[in-house]
């Protein structure tokens, strides 16, 4: 076999999809796994027709490659990422580029970047969404680092990628260093609102209204054929519908409510609160998965404190007014997402087009959404856009949900269902759009206790006064 256009190390099932999908694509491919079976049972079992040859060792692997080598890695995020790097790092040559392909921290991407920049070797960390299905038949690529060196890989990246609504590649060159891993990470950051979001609403429909998870299948499969159209929904639809082998009953209800996370969430809300950007719902998503890890404890407390019956009445509307909720919380939920690559990508100086951000997420991806054409066109319209809540047309869209979603959080919480991600979403619109907020009050308390000076409405400068000794201060 000639040498190969790309390598790839990694042969879990995304690194093994995604070499299929690179090499169906007509590139030569060679791929080398540390535990070597992986690599052979890969070899006999899915390659077709694939231009895909192994290699036993990674100076094997940087020896089947053409020049400049280019390497994807497809491990798991953290030490794992340094380590193969180490591995292959003596066989390189300078000028040649490692993508690491996983859910890196973007300090991290920038700090390899750095390291391997000194020795001549380019380093991108390209975010890839999509899953395993994804991975094979076309994810959305959020590559950041040297320029040069991502348009030394764009061809494949291009031909490999989803495609989106216009034809165009779900892949863009996103800005240096980091930013296609912080890309990435707030993808996440929405994904994990998203499908929070989505599972109060399934919790009000089923616990609180009492339909069966087969009927809530159905509304959510008929709201993914409207302007809720979505990859999280479909599946949500497809999901509530499994019944379970064993039981017969909907699988979901036998599955433990202990939601599980590997960082990329809480690496979105940390540098949100690091860049003071305010992204409630994404940090709501994120505290209920925590509380929902403390099982023992909940089921403790469930039968010591009461509150709410957990049932909301089946008036007429109800289920129009959640659908309303949804849609107006994903909408906050991107919103959030929006700002924060703003505030990063200013901070961080990416360069961000927030524009070509949402237009990479249009499919391929997790959070993957008819209402990304919309974000795309607000942000193409306008790049300097205050908030997505404010665009034209969303704004309206909002504004007309805004009486259901109301009731809905109204509804759920007389029923003592929590859903800390829709009403925070809501909390975030009635925030954003109050002009005057009870800030004065916080602002006079700083001052009291710890003299940290007011400003006035009606004059410039710094106040303080003596809360204890002034007659107006006196309590
Ligand atoms: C994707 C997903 C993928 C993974 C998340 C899950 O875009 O394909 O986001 O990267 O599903 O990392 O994250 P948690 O395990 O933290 O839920």
């Amino acid at each position: 076999m000639p040498l190969s256009d790309i390598g790839l190390i990694g042969l879990g099932v995304m690194g093994q999809n995604l070499a299929l999908n690179i090499g169906r694509h007509g590139f030569g491919v060679a791929v080398y796994n540390r535990t070597g079976a992986v690599t052979e049972r890969f070899l006999a079992e899915r390659i077709a027709s694939e231009p895909i040859q192994g290699a036993k060792t990674a100076g094997e692997l940087a020896a089947l490659l053409s020049r400049p080598r280019k390497v994807i890695l497809m491990v798991k995020a953290g030490s794992a990422v340094d380590a193969v790097t180490a591995d292959l790092r003596p066989h390189l040559e300078p000028g040649d580029i490692l993508i690491d392909g996983g859910n890196s921290h973007f300090r991290d991407t920038a700090r390899r970047e750095g390291e391997l920049g000194a020795a001549g070797l380019r380093f991108l960390g390209a975010g890839i969404s999509g899953g395993e299905e994804g991975a094979l038949n076309g994810p959305s690529i959020m590559p950041g680092g040297p320029k040069e060196a991502y348009d030394a890989v764009s061809k494949v990246f291009e031909a490999v990628a989803a495609r989106g609504p216009d034809g165009s590649p779900c892949v863009a060159y996103l800005g240096p260093r980091g930013a296609g891993h912080y890309v990435k990470m707030v993808h996440n950051g929405i994904e994990y609102a998203v499908m929070q979001l989505i599972a109060e609403i399934y919790d009000l429909l089923c616990r609180g209204l009492g339909l069966p998870a087969l009927e809530t299948a159905k509304l959510f499969g008929e709201w993914n054929r409207g302007e809720l159209s979505s990859f999280l929904i479909e599946i949500t639809s497809r999901v509530l519908s499994r019944p379970d082998p064993e039981t017969g009953r909907p699988l979901v209800e036998v599955i433990l409510d202990e939601a599980e996370q590997k960082g990329t969430g809480r690496w979105t809300v940390q540098d949100a609160l690091d860049l003071g950007v305010a992204i409630p719902t994404i940090g709501a998503a994120v505290q209920a998965r925590i509380l929902s890890a403390m099982k023992d404890e909940r089921t403790a407390a469930s039968k010591i404190l009461r509150g709410g019956g957990n049932s909301a009445g089946r008036e007429p509307g109800v289920i129009e007014d959640a659908r309303a909720a949804l849609y107006a919380g994903v909408l906050c939920a991107y919103a959030q997402g929006m700002e924060l690559l703003r505030a990063a990508s200013e901070a961080h100086e990416f360069g961000l087009d927030l524009a070509e951000a949402a237009r990479i997420w249009r499919a391929g991806c997790i959070i993957r959404a008819a209402l990304l054409e919309d974000i795309r066109a607000a942000f193409s319209g306008n790049p300097d856009l205050p908030n997505l809540l404010v665009a034209p047309g969303i704004r309206d869209r909002l504004q007309e949900r805004e009486p259901g979603w109301r009731r809905t959080a109204g509804r759920i919480l007389q029923a003592g269902i929590p859903a800390p991600a829709m009403t925070a979403s809501l909390s975030y619109f009635d925030g954003y759009r109050t002009e005057r907020l009870p800030a004065n009050l916080i602002q006079a308390l700083r001052d009291y206790f710890g003299a940290h000076t007011y400003r006035r409405l009606d004059r410039p400068g710094s106040f303080h006064t003596d809360w204890t000794e002034s007659g107006t201060g006196r309590v």
